[in-house]
């Protein structure tokens, strides 16, 4: 090759290095400013109420935010259902600083309300970083999310026929070059749910793991997926279950 032609790749190379660098720092940056903005939000008095979210308890004490999302979700006598984060922090937000549902999204997908959850769940879920998903299948109702998550995962329904497992449930399936997750292997399902909430590139936020299910099911063309709904928490009981043992690191980046 023409000597200057190889310096001049040499320098292409450097210059997309560079740039592939940038980019992840930019990603970086990104991931800390939701996770700096849902500290802030978790610490200030709001709501009717007044209050902080300093004295909720997502399963591990009041106040106890370290750990606490590695055993999410899990059964709370307290509300008496099985909740994942963002159920919790609907529940909390509610009993203790006094929101009612229209603080709440809808449907995840596309709700402007969401901006609060993925602030506030980006920073509570960093503080079980890299410990082990450890989420308790103990407690009946945990059990019977399980088994609802699994089967709701199977489910064929909407215009395709399709289920989760269609894409999500058979090794190298891709689509438009992507390669899609596999979650009936567990190193798979470990390295995906196990970065959630994660910031995608496309849209330049970061997405909390109820907001992706909802848009997996939009675009599955199944019928909307309620926010927070028994449905949502079920699947991500199945998900997480899937998950074991996976170390987490959130918020991840994702394409
Ligand atoms: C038509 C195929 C298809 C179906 C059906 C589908 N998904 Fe997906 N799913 C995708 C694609 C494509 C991606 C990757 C999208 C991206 O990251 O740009 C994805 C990504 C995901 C992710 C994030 C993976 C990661 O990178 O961490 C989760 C979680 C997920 N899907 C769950 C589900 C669940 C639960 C269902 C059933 C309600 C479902 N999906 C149904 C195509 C599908």
């Amino acid at each position: 090759m023409w000597a200057g032609g190889r310096v001049l790749l040499g320098v292409a190379g450097g210059v997309l290095a560079a740039l592939c660098f940038l980019a992840a720092a930019d990603d970086r940056l990104e991931n800390e400013l939701y996770v700096t903005a849902g500290d802030e939000l978790y610490r200030a008095k709001r709501g009717p109420r007044n209050e902080s979210l300093e004295s909720c308890d997502f399963g591990v004490g009041p106040g106890v935010l370290r750990g606490a999302y590695a055993q999410l979700p899990r059964y709370f006598a307290d509300s008496g259902k099985v909740e994942d984060l963002e159920s919790r922090l609907m529940t909390c937000m509610t009993r203790i600083q006094g929101f009612g549902e229209e603080a709440f999204p809808r449907h995840a997908r596309g709700d402007a309300r969401m901006a609060d959850f993925q602030r506030l769940a980006a920073f509570i879920a960093a503080q079980s970083n890299g410990m082990p998903l450890a989420a308790p299948l103990e407690h009946p109702r945990e059990v019977e999310a399980y088994r609802i998550g699994e089967r709701l995962f199977h489910r064929r329904a909407g215009a395709h026929d399709f289920s989760c497992a269609t894409c999500h449930a058979a090794p190298g399936k891709r689509i438009r070059l992507q390669r899609l997750v596999d979650f009936s292997n567990r190193g798979d399902a470990q390295q995906s749910i196990a970065t959630w909430p994660a910031y995608r590139a496309a849209t330049g936020e970061v997405h909390t793991l109820q907001e992706w299910l909802a848009t997996c099911y939009w675009a599955a063309r199944h019928p909307q997926l309620r926010y927070g709904s028994e449905a949502s928490i079920a699947l991500t009981v199945f998900l997480v279950q899937q998950a074991a043992g996976g170390v987490i690191a959130t918020p991840g980046v994702k394409r």
